[in-house]
């Protein structure tokens, strides 16, 4: 009977066997296992560097170069606002001072800027989870963390 750390290494390498244990898919892989796991653990740096066959340093330097990388699960649900042109030039500024003056009630929320969400189109957009918002207003936003919680 595998050990929880055994089982988690087996879950991470078969990640990295997904992407053929390519280096190159360093920032794919690193995404998966956020995906699976809410973050990147430190423990799980280890695998991953033997698996690609590089160092935990060069792992650990290219998830701290990316602030989506997150190395402890978030304390409250991420709520990404673009802050990319098209989306200034539809209201994202002012989305972002209406939602942070406005967020649940009771509710602990992290805001973080991003720029560019690739959903221009739709500006002003936001992502919270993996739930891209277009056209986001500040009942939007609230409604999809509502829908989180349930
Ligand atoms: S600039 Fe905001 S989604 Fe592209």
């Amino acid at each position: 009977m595998k050990s929880a750390g055994e089982a988690a290494d087996h879950i991470i390498s078969a990640i990295c066997d997904a992407h053929d244990n390519n280096p190159a898919a360093l920032i794919e892989i690193l995404h998966d296992v956020q995906g699976q796991k809410g973050h990147v653990p430190d423990g799980d740096l280890v695998v991953i560097a033997m698996a690609l066959n590089l160092s935990r340093a060069e792992i650990f330097g290219t998830m701290s170069f990316y602030p989506d990388f997150h190395a402890q699960p978030p304390e409250a649900p991420v709520v990404k606002i673009c802050r990319g042109e098209a989306c200034q030039a539809m209201g994202a500024l002012e989305l972002a001072d209406k939602f942070a003056a406005a967020p649940m009630a009771g509710e602990p929320v992290e805001v973080e800027p991003v720029y560019c969400l690739g959903n221009c189109a739709l500006a002003p957009a936001a992502m919270i989870g993996d739930t891209l918002i277009g056209r986001a207003d500040v009942a939007r936003l609230q409604s999809v963390l509502a829908d989180l919680k349930k």
